[in-house]
This record gives structure tokens, sequence and C-alpha cells, in this order.
């Protein structure tokens, strides 16, 4: 077999230590998962975008099936900074480049800064994606543990003080996978440290539209005073990810970069989505269709919250997010998600979750898990949890005993 004359680049055996796939297998018919991050599929606008595919085929067909450029369709630029100065942060529509997902755009932003053996900051815990990204060009990581509001600034404090840090990795806003939400005051104080210690800071905000309780915040790009904040967002958690669209936001001389790297990587990301976006922002309310999404996403999340509280055995604590899909469920120092996954969870109840271990750059913490209540409906989500609890009652009791 090929496989076996042939030496992979390192890189390509880093990235494969970090997926998930030998851990979460194919779902079979009757397997709950609370380990993806899918969005809820009945609140796709099939109807609406399958409209807007065929105006745009109908309308502006041979040109949106041409090559254009790594920037992308110009007038779904000028949408997403019109909907960005709403909220304060006022660019340019060449401050923008729409890539695929915003996955992409923590691809780029590795590829634009890290060379092998860069000191970067991640949150612990992190977006297994973020890691999976960032593996395959070879940083050294420095794990920075979360607060109720965000990141430990104490610590980032000490560790910009003794470490050259090239890069900031964050998910301000119902973080993946706690749900935590970074407070203003760490925010502002984010971007000082970044101009002290001249860091750029990546901005990784999926969610952002899906605020359902709290107050909403000054994104970091908004209170960027220097231009080292690159921000990525994405239309897959409030449109549909089948449709690979997201966007990065960066200083020109940045971007100008960026693009280069764009180009070298798939020249550009798909036209007919991009326009089909901005096809349906003309016809669409979109904030309507926002304000459904984030009541929809609400009483999920207070699905699962009540499961929990009625099912769930002593000794475990969960976050109560304000927006998104995730909740961190945290369990006794001596339990092991994984382990329980492997061994029980999956094989016996057919339940599946992303446990700690995957979540951590360092790899270290076994003890908790991400659930994510996006996806079902609230019987499916009850029987998830009454499964899940039934096996960490048996656990909790057989590590006691
Ligand atoms: C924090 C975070 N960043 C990026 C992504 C990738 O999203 P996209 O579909 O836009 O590539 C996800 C998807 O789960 C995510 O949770």
């Amino acid at each position: 077999m090929i496989m076996d004359q042939l030496t992979l680049a390192t890189r390509t055996q880093l990235t494969s230590q970090t997926g998930l796939e030998d851990l979460i297998p194919d779902l079979t018919g009757d397997t709950i998962s609370f380990a993806g991050g899918l969005p809820d599929p009945a609140q796709f606008p099939k109807q609406a975008i399958s409209d807007s595919f065929q105006r745009v085929l109908a309308n502006n067909g041979l040109d949106a099936l041409q090559y254009h450029n790594a920037k992308g369709y110009l007038p779904l630029r000028e949408q997403l900074a019109a909907r960005l100065a709403r909220e304060n942060t006022h660019i340019d529509a060449n401050e923008i480049i729409l890539t695929q997902g915003a996955q992409q755009g923590l691809d780029l932003t590795a590829k634009l800064l890290l060379n092998k053996g860069d000191h970067i900051v991640v949150e612990a815990p992190t977006y297994v994606g973020a890691l999976a990204a960032f593996a395959a060009y070879e940083p050294r990581y420095h794990e920075i543990p979360l607060e109720n509001d965000g990141l430990d600034l104490t610590l980032l404090n000490k560790v910009l003080l003794t470490q050259k840090i090239k890069l900031i990795y964050t998910i301000p806003n119902f973080q993946n996978p706690t749900g935590i939400v970074m407070s203003l005051a760490k925010r502002q104080q984010l971007i000082e440290l970044a101009n002290r210690y001249d860091v750029i800071i990546l901005e990784d905000d999926p969610y952002h539209d899906l605020r359902f309780a709290g107050e909403s915040l000054p994104s970091l790009k908004a209170l960027d005073t220097e231009g080292r904040v690159i921000s990525l967002g994405s239309f897959s958690k409030v449109l549909a990810p089948g449709l690979r669209i997201g966007w990065l936001v960066a200083a020109p001389a940045l971007l100008r970069q960026i693009r280069y790297l764009k180009d070298g990587a798939d020249l550009e990301s798909p036209t007919l989505p991009q326009q089909v976006i901005s096809d349906y922002l003309i016809h669409n309310d979109f904030d309507a269709h926002l304000d459904s999404l984030r009541k929809n996403y609400l009483v999920k999340r207070n699905w699962m919250l009540d499961a929990l509280r009625k099912n769930l055995p002593a000794g475990f604590t969960y976050t109560q997010p304000e927006g998104g899909f995730f909740l961190w469920l945290t369990g006794p120092k001596s339990l092991n998600f994984e382990r329980l996954l492997r061994e029980e969870v999956a094989p016996k109840e057919h339940l599946l979750y992303v446990p700690s271990t995957h979540l951590y750059a360092s790899n270290q913490v076994l003890n908790s898990a991400r659930l994510s209540y996006a996806t079902y409906d609230q019987a499916t989500i009850e029987l998830g949890i009454q499964k899940l609890s039934r096996a960490l009652t048996a656990e909790a009791l057989r590590l006691n005993a």
C-alpha cells in the first residue's frame, strides 16, 4: 500500500492527532449526538435560499458561474460592512475577505502569522477545529483558563511578560465549548494588553448574532485601536453551514497578505453561494430570521437545562449560556469523560458528546464535556440527558465504591 512507502510531513501527523474522528463514530439510526455544533435544520430558510438560487441564476447566472477574485463578491462585502456598522464596527468593504466558513479564516490567519515554534495563547478549553487548523503550523501553546467572564487576564499578563506571544486566539461570545461570554471590561483590557505587548488578536465570532439573553457587547474589532484584531464571522450558524461562506475582517496591510494566501489555497470562495446570500439579504428580513433563531435556541437551551436539573446526579456543574449552541458540563475530578464515552456512553447508550480532553491544547483535562442543545427537539434532548445521567450515576457509584 502506498502509505507504507510515504513519510508524511510532520504537520500531517500533528493534524491527525487532534481529530475527533476516531473517537466519535458515524451516527447510526438511533444515536443521539450532543457532540456536533450542528444548527437546527428546521431553522434553515430552505425556500428563501432556493428562491435566491433561482433568482441569481436567472438574472446573473453567467457571472455567478464565472471565476472572480479572492476577496469575494463586493455587494455582499458591502452588505456585511453595513451590518457591522450598525454595531459600531466601522470598516470598509475592502477590509473584508469572504472565506469558506470561519474555519478557513482560522487556517489563513495561522498561515499568515505562525512559524514553527511560535508562541500563541489559546483559551482553555477552546474550539477543537482551531486546534486542528493551528496544528499544521506547529505553534507552542500557552493555555489560559476561562473564568465566568472570559480569559483569566492576570495569568495572561504573566504569560505576556515572560514569553514573546504572537497571537491570542479567543471566542468572546458564547465560547465554544463553554458558552462563556467575555465581559466588556475584559474586552477592553485585552485590547490594551495586545497593544502593550504587540500581539495580534484572532477574534472568532460565529455565534455573534445568537444572543438570546443578556446584553450584547461590542466586538473586539469594534474596540480595536491599532488594527491588531483579525475578526472572523460566518453565515454557518445563522443561515446554513452548507453554503460554506464566512468572512474575515483585518487591517488593509494584513488583508492584502491574507488575500495572497487565499489565492494559493483556493483562488476564491465559491461565487454562487456568495451571490445567493447577497440576494437573500436583499429579499428577506434577516433580522426577523435572527430573532426567530434566538427564540428557538433559547427554548432548546432551557429544555437541556431542565433535563439536567431533573436527571443529573449530585457533584456536577454546568454553564448556563446566554447564546450560542453549547454548555459545559463538569464532573468530579476523578471522572474521565473520554473513557466513559468510548466504553459506556457511545456503545451502550448510543449517545455522543465531546469529552474535554480534545478541547484543551494540552489534552490534560478529563472531567468535563461539551453538550450541544442546538440540534434536537424536546423529547430527544430529554431522552439524551436521561441516558447521559444514567451513565454518570453508574460511573459516580463505581468511582465511590
Ligand atoms: C468557534 C468556531 N469557530 C469556527 C467554526 C467554523 O465555522 P464555519 O462553518 O463558519 O467554518 C465553528 C463551527 O463550529 C466554531 O464553533
